[in-house]
């Protein structure tokens, strides 16, 4: 059977990675984190203090900075910053709190891109992200944007922080999400949006499993097209 592109938007904490892993699980497929990518480099920025105005200096890091995965024993995935398993610290609030103002950089977004088009070079990916319907993958056979209440999203995210053993108020993790939201939205270079040809999941009032489910289906359509 022909293996097909599946881009997965949408706004932070929708069930994006959720879905898009358990998807790629039941089609055999790859999960690509586009998202672990953009907060690897925050981490490294962070650490590095580069200044985000010095053009120089973030190329210069750019150069530096190398993005694996792993598959992990607990069926995830684990992300490698130049070597060292970084996947704990890059879900941490301090980095949600910079992510965004650092994946609005033109540079970081092209050397992300480069590597995103390289991973997905073999069909049979499912990527997420907020540019892969519209950028990274245009011609995905299958595009989904997925949206959901904010006040959903942000229990959910703080479900997960708990599961981690991060205590972080509903009040802040809305706010958080709402900036990202923001400043993804409205960035210059490759905004969030829907692609014309994505199809909206809102996952609100869905389980997980309803949204795999439905979006195995849609998949299924389309590799059966092929
Ligand atoms: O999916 P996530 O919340 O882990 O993503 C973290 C941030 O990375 C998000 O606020 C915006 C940015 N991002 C992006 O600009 N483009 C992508 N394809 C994926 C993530």
């Amino acid at each position: 059977m022909r293996k097909i592109t599946l881009a997965i938007d949408g706004y932070s904490a929708c069930g994006k990675s959720s879905t898009a892993k358990a998807v790629a699980a039941e089609l055999g497929y790859t999960y690509i984190d586009s998202g672990a990518m953009y907060r690897a480099v925050t981490l490294y920025f962070q650490q590095n203090h580069v200044s985000l105005t010095n053009k120089k200096e973030v190329e210069n890091a750019l150069n530096k900075i190398d993005i694996t995965f792993q598959n992990n024993k607990d069926k995830g995935t684990d992300t490698f910053l130049n070597g060292l398993n970084v996947e704990g610290e890059i879900r941490k609030m301090y980095i949600s709190e910079n992510v965004s103002q650092i994946s609005a950089l033109e540079s970081v977004r092209e050397a992300m891109v480069a590597q995103q088009r390289k991973l997905g070079k073999k069909s049979g990916v499912v990527m997420d992200g907020r540019d892969i319907g519209t950028v990274v993958f245009p011609d995905a056979e299958l595009k989904i944007f997925m949206v959901a209440d904010i006040y959903v999203r942000a229990g959910r995210r703080q479900k997960e922080l708990m599961e981690k053993g991060q205590l972080v108020d509903l009040a802040e993790i809305i706010s958080n999400l709402e900036k990202r939201d923001k400043i993804d939205s409205s960035r210059a270079v490759s905004p969030l949006r829907k692609a014309d040809d994505a199809v909206e999941v809102d996952s609100s009032f869905l389980t997980l499993e309803e949204q795999v489910d439905h979006i195995v289906r849609l998949a299924l359509g389309k590799i059966l097209e092929q």
